[in-house]
């Protein structure tokens, strides 16, 4: 059985809390799939710039670039507000050396679990969406100018940034419903007319079966909470994508609950939820786990090819969840190491720890 390295990157606030439980989770999992997981932990982010001075250290980027996988907790924290080097620098450094150009962001309310969004559960009801975010362009990685006098962030795509992520969300479409929304400002943006062109004759291309649409990312921040079942692939920018996804993460009731999963043509990819450290809530043991426990899942289908293993952890998590164990942010009682055993518990093979 040849054992797969997984470097876990806990980083600040409540991270190294959902890390802890991932890592329950996946050691649980492998017991029942002949699966050999050998884990080494770095340090990132606020915890990385307190310990040498660097949100993203050599070793750290050393041990990713090597490992078969990464899962990253979060990073950030108001400790480090201060104008000094950023957690959020480390991050976006990672995501840049693993070369994780494409990031999956899936939505979906679970059953009978319509009471936790805050739309009315007719409207709720249905919502089943990926997002697929460009990860390593646009105005994140930018030119940028910092003065006391002005400041900018330059917006950039290339044709071939805009290509490899749409053939993701085209590939993505086609496994799914067949629709792809593609969101952007192309009445303003010129990267976004450029978004849009390639997105267009991608399609025509290679991918003439799907149907494809455009929405004006303002109008499509109404449009999802209007009627958000009537989106099944949203392909977007960087920035559109980290703001939308926030959005549409309530939807199912909790940010606390959505995964992402980060892929890279020359890497097995990064794997976090896309919740952030959670300042006011870390150290409590309320962090909800369930973003971070479905990463790990996504980890094992999309990095090491482990299907079977993904798919029980996700039937694990529904289980849990009908089952009407969860955290304070969905109405539970239970802390996070009390999801991550639930879980355990609803593994085909159960785990006790
Ligand atoms: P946040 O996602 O950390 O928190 C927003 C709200 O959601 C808070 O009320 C928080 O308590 C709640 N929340 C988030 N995750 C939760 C979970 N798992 N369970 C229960 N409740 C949860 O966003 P923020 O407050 O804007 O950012 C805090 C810090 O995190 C900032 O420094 C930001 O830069 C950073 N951040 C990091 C990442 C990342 O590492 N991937 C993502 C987003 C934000
Ligand atoms: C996310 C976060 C990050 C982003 C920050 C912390 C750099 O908000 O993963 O969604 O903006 O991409
Ligand atoms: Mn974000």
């Amino acid at each position: 059985m040849t054992t797969r390295n997984i470097v876990l990157l806990p980083g600040d606030g409540i991270g190294p809390e959902v890390t802890k439980a991932v890592r329950t989770v996946l050691e649980g999992v492998s017991k029942g799939h002949d699966l050999s997981l050998a884990f080494e932990s770095h340090a990132i982010g606020g915890c990385a710039i307190d310990a040498c001075g660097d949100p993203f250290p050599d070793a750290t980027a050393e041990a990713c670039k090597k490992a078969d996988a990464v899962f990253l907790g979060a990073v950030g924290g108001p400790q480090w507000d201060g104008g000094g080097p950023r957690p959020e620098a480390g991050l976006l450094a990672l995501r840049q050396a693993l070369g994780t150009f494409a990031n999956l962001r899936p939505v979906r309310l679970f059953p009978g679990l319509e009471h936790l969004s805050p739309l009315k559960p007719e409207r709720a009801t249905g919502t089943d969406m990926l997002i697929v975010r460009e990860l390593t362009g646009g105005i994140y990685f930018g030119a940028k100018e910092e003065g006391e006098q002005r400041a900018s962030d330059l917006c950039a795509y290339s044709r071939h940034e805009v290509e490899r992520v749409a053939r993701i969300g085209f590939d993505a479409a086609r496994s799914r419903s067949g629709r792809l929304t593609s969101v952007d400002k192309a009445n303003v943006l010129a990267s976004s007319r450029l978004w849009r062109k390639a997105v267009v004759a991608l399609r025509d291309a290679e991918y003439p079966d799907i149907a494809l649409d455009h929405v004006l990312v303002d109008a499509m921040a109404m449009k999802l909470i209007e009627r958000p079942s009537a989106f099944d692939v949203i392909l977007t920018e960087n920035m559109f994508g980290d703001i939308l996804s926030d959005e549409a993460s309530v939807i199912a009731g909790s940010i606390g609950l959505a995964p992402s999963a980060s892929l890279s043509e020359s890497h097995g990819g990064l794997y976090e939820p896309i919740h952030g450290s959670a300042p006011d809530i870390a150290g409590e043991g309320k962090a909800n786990p369930v973003g971070a426990i479905l990463s790990g899942a996504m980890l094992l289908r999309h990095a090491l090819g482990e299907e079977a293993a993904a798919a029980e952890i996700e039937t694990a998590v529904a289980r849990c969840l009908a089952d009407g164990i969860g955290t304070a942010d969905i109405g539970g009682s239970a802390s996070t190491t009390g999801v991550a055993q639930a879980v355990c518990d609803r593994l085909r093979t159960p785990v006790t720890s």
